[in-house]
């Protein structure tokens, strides 16, 4: 990215939790609210990007300018984000994909006594930013986040290798002030060759820091 504004390139961000159905009335989940995937998608569309938000079960409003795609899965996430790489700039997972899914889902809801419910098998699910990292047509800029709760900064360079992203996003989770579901976010930005910190500041002050962030990276390095 040339120019300091994002007008021309294709974003795409996954946000929120994702929900795996064990029969249709219970699922496992987690409380991801997606606020900070919607500000990013918010800021970027501002700076000129167009952008698919890929969300999961959300309460929060479509930004305006942003195409914004409603998925429930990881399954259903990985699905739609593949289908967006026909266009796309820079991937960015803030998603928190569940990492396990019931090996089977009940197509009739599961009765008390009929079924046993004390155990639910479970399956890995895909890493969808891994996968999108080495996907044939990755998009030259993938972006992770990482929540962690101590050593940040080591965490995040593990990360980095492990999903073959170009940065990722760390922030620490065993803080109550920031971070899930909350207004306010506070950073690391890490890169094979830097490690910069921002906020505490509201979430799309941090948003607008990643997108700079996003437009210097060297990918070529
Ligand atoms: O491995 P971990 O869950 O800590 O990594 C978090 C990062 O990986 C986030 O960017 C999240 O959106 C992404 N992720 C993913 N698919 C998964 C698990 C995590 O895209 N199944």
């Amino acid at each position: 990215f040339q120019t300091p504004q994002l007008k021309g390139k294709h974003l795409v961000i996954t946000a929120g939790p994702t929900r795996e159905a064990i029969d249709p009335v219970r699922y496992l989940s987690n409380h991801s609210s997606g606020k900070m995937g919607f500000a990013l998608a918010e800021q970027a569309a501002r700076m000129g990007a167009s952008v698919t938000l890929i969300s999961g079960p959300v309460t929060l409003p479509t930004p305006a300018g942003v195409t914004r795609i409603d998925v429930t899965s990881a399954q259903q996430m990985l699905q739609a984000a593949e289908q967006s790489l026909t266009r796309c700039d820079a991937f960015i997972a803030t998603a928190a994909v569940a990492d396990y899914r019931p090996s089977e889902s009940a197509a009739q809801k599961l009765k008390k006594g009929e079924a046993d419910l004390s155990r639910i098998e479970l399956t890995e699910n895909p890493d969808i930013v891994a996968t999108i990292a080495r996907h044939s047509m990755r998009p030259s800029r993938v972006i992770a986040f990482a929540a962690e709760t101590q050593d940040l900064e080591a965490y995040a360079q593990r990360k980095l290798d492990k999903k073959q992203v170009d940065a990722v996003v760390a922030n620490d989770v065993s803080r109550t002030d920031i971070g899930f579901g909350s207004d306010q976010n506070e950073v690391l930005w890490v890169t094979r060759d830097q490690s910069q910190p921002f906020g505490p500041d509201t979430k799309s002050a941090v948003a607008t820091f990643i997108l700079e962030q996003l437009m210097t990276l060297d990918t070529s390095a």
